[in-house]
């Protein structure tokens, strides 16, 4: 079972500066809802409750946004309109457990998912970027990867085939399918961003992660790698060569909401999303 969801939520987000300065890139709304709430709202849906997030210097909005916040509960009291706009945020903080750690220094990804290893101990969870934005009518992302992880109970990486010039931009995967579908394949080595005449392949690694535990030995131990960065990458790579790391090509969409060209197409994609619901 998976019962905890890590969230890397320390960066900076200079790509969104100024709006960035004084507010974390994770509180960045798409139409009414922040980042997060969309990504703490997909593990809900995988039937995890227990929200652990890694949060830096300069994001305390994320922690006073999964509390109570008395003050507007007493203005908007007795105001049904008003309080329905809170129903959504009041299931959620009335559902779910949050715990916060601080990563002091901006070493990686990796070192990020390290930093959560006191909220986590010694048990599978999952891993989700908030600035990939993921939606799926049926079954959200992260619910489904629950289920890969179910049948093959190795680690997760959620996949999806880019074009091969964009390979610099993400962890790109080798590996052989496994499956009848051709959805999931047992990964053989894995690289972070490299150039596309290097690529091993056009699928790439987008922000969503099934880990076991032994990934954090394995993080202690690895060198920074691209960008002078500790990387998870790197380190599931260690575990692919062991036969132990599966991608899954997900169902639905993902937005890149760490660009401004993704965060303008997933605001267009969900206005459109609610106005032909009503
Ligand atoms: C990180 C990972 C990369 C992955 C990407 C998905 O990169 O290091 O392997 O493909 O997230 O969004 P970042 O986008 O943080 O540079």
């Amino acid at each position: 079972m998976i019962n905890k969801c890590l969230f890397p939520a320390a960066g900076y987000g200079t790509r969104f500066l100024p709006a960035t300065k004084a507010t974390p890139k994770e509180m960045l709304p798409i139409l009414t809802k922040p980042l997060i709430q969309y990504g703490v709202e997909e593990a809900m849906d995988a039937a995890i409750f227990s929200m652990a997030i890694v949060t830096g210097r300069g994001k305390r909005a994320i922690e006073d946004h999964f509390d109570i916040s008395y003050e507007l509960e007493h203005q908007l009291e007795g105001k049904p309109d008003k309080e329905a706009l809170l129903q959504d945020i009041r299931n959620i903080i009335n559902k779910c457990t949050f715990s916060y750690t601080r990563q002091k220094q901006m070493l990686g990804l990796g070192h990020a998912i390290l930093t959560g290893e006191t909220l986590i101990g010694n048990e599978p969870f999952g891993v989700i970027l908030a600035d990939d934005l993921c939606f799926c009518e049926q079954k959200s992302v992260l619910a489904q990867m629950v289920e890969v992880y179910r049948k093959y109970q190795c680690c997760v990486v959620a996949i999806e085939e880019i074009d091969k010039n964009q390979t610099h931009k993400y962890g790109i995967i080798e590996g052989k399918y496994i499956d009848d579908t051709n959805d999931i394949l047992r990964v053989s080595s894995m690289v972070e961003k490299p150039d596309p005449k290097e690529a091993p392949s056009n699928l790439a690694i987008i922000g969503r992660y099934i880990l076991t535990p032994e990934i954090f030995d394995i993080l202690r131990k690895t060198k920074p790698g691209r960008g002078g960065e500790i990387q998870i990458t790197d380190a599931l790579n260690t575990l692919a060569k062991e036969g132990k790391v599966v991608a899954y090509k997900f169902k639905g969409k993902r937005f890149d909401c760490g660009s401004v060209d993704g965060f303008v197409e997933a605001t267009k994609f969900f206005y459109d999303l609610y106005k032909n619901r009503g």
